[in-house]
């Protein structure tokens, strides 16, 4: 079969229908052998414990098809570890990682025709997602869980691709202290649709959490972790906390920086207040959907801080970072061992 005759270099961050998804189904204590499906809809008893009590998990990985054709994902075994983590803390089956390779691999490779064509900026976004599957009325977990992987193509996260965007601080928290914040819990997204629909009814496209316990520390955004750029692009900065998702992309770009482009990382915690005296000449959104978005102002309450970066471009060195991961990513720069995984085609 031939690849997709879609419009790539226009599609948004949305979903589309493909032809398989993944299905894997824990019951009596054990998964079953897990199979590919053409079935994209779940049928499911209406006191289902994620109905009732949210017990869901995900993932967000993507796959990518290099200059010479081929396909491949960017660091999987991390998504797999990631879940597990999240699993544990949700109280629910892992699915062991070696599995969730494997069936990222079979769902891949069973959607090739999907996967966008290297260069058209679009991308094929896999999602592994758990979720609490047979009824539960007292607050417990289930007993069964669904593990699917569905995947579909997408573009750009925010409108206008690199372009810069805007963040504004909100009144809410998007985790507590001690909470679910560092894991990839369905729960933690829901807490910020409220916040992220008022954001962009004001103008904004995103929401920069404060840390909830003191409101003075730069944490992440609802779909994003964040980095600074300080002394005159030779040093990068990011939050470190409890209570942010320990993003895949932040933790390899922090790689990047400090093995390949020679840059000092501190990952440690940030004030609000260095934001404000003008510390960091460029800032960024990092993350599987975002890569990395300039940000060009923050908004605090009206107050505006003005990144010297500016809203025309990403800033040199945000852009060296975006060039170099994206190149390890797209195949064209040689990766760190064990990066990249190639999905051989059927
Ligand atoms: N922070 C949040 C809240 C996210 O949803 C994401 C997306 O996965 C990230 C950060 C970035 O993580 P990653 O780079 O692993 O995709
Ligand atoms: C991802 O980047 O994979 C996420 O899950 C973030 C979400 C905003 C799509």
């Amino acid at each position: 079969m031939a690849a997709k005759d879609l419009d790539w270099g226009n599609i948004g961050f949305g979903y589309m229908e493909t032809d398989y998804s993944y299905v894997s189904m824990y019951k009596d204590g054990k998964w079953d052998d897990g199979t590919l499906t053409k079935d994209h809809t779940v049928t499911m008893n209406e006191c289902a414990g994620v109905l009732q009590y949210s017990q869901s998990c995900f993932e967000g990985l993507k796959a990518y098809r290099t200059e010479d054709g081929k396909i491949v994902t960017f660091r999987p075994d991390l998504n797999a570890q990631r879940m597990a983590d999240s699993c544990e803390r949700l109280e629910m089956p892992v699915f062991p990682v070696e599995r969730f390779l494997k069936a990222v691999k079979e769902v891949v490779a069973a959607n090739a025709d999907w996967v966008p064509p290297y260069g058209s900026g679009a991308t094929l976004y896999i999602r592994p997602y758990m979720f609490g599957y047979n009824s539960v009325i007292g607050v417990k977990p289930a007993d069964e869980y669904m593990f699917r992987i569905l995947v579909t193509p997408v573009g750009p996260y925010f409108k206008g691709g690199a372009k810069p965007v805007v963040v504004r601080i909100p009144d809410f928290d998007r985790a507590a202290p001690h909470g679910t914040g560092n894991i990839k819990a369905g729960l933690n997204y829901a807490m910020s649709l409220h916040p992220i629909m008022e954001a962009h009814r004001e103008g904004f496209n995103e929401n920069m959490y404060l840390d909830p316990a003191t409101r003075t520390k730069i944490e992440e955004t609802g779909g994003a972790n964040i980095i600074f750029i300080k002394d005159g692009g030779k040093t990068l900065v990011t939050p470190k906390s409890d209570s942010i998702l320990p993003s895949i992309t932040r933790r390899s770009i922090c790689y990047i920086a400090e093995n390949v482009l020679g840059m000092n990382v501190e990952h440690r915690e940030i004030f609000l207040s260095e934001l404000e005296n003008g510390e960091f000449e460029e800032m960024g959104l990092c993350g599987t959907a975002a890569v990395i978005s300039p940000v060009g102002q923050v908004n605090d309450h009206g107050k505006v801080i003005n990144i010297p970066a500016g809203m025309d471009d990403m800033g040199p060195a945000t852009k060296k970072l975006y060039d170099t991961l994206t190149g390890i990513q797209m195949g064209k720069l040689p990766a760190p061992e064990g990066w990249i995984v190639e999905i051989p085609e059927k």
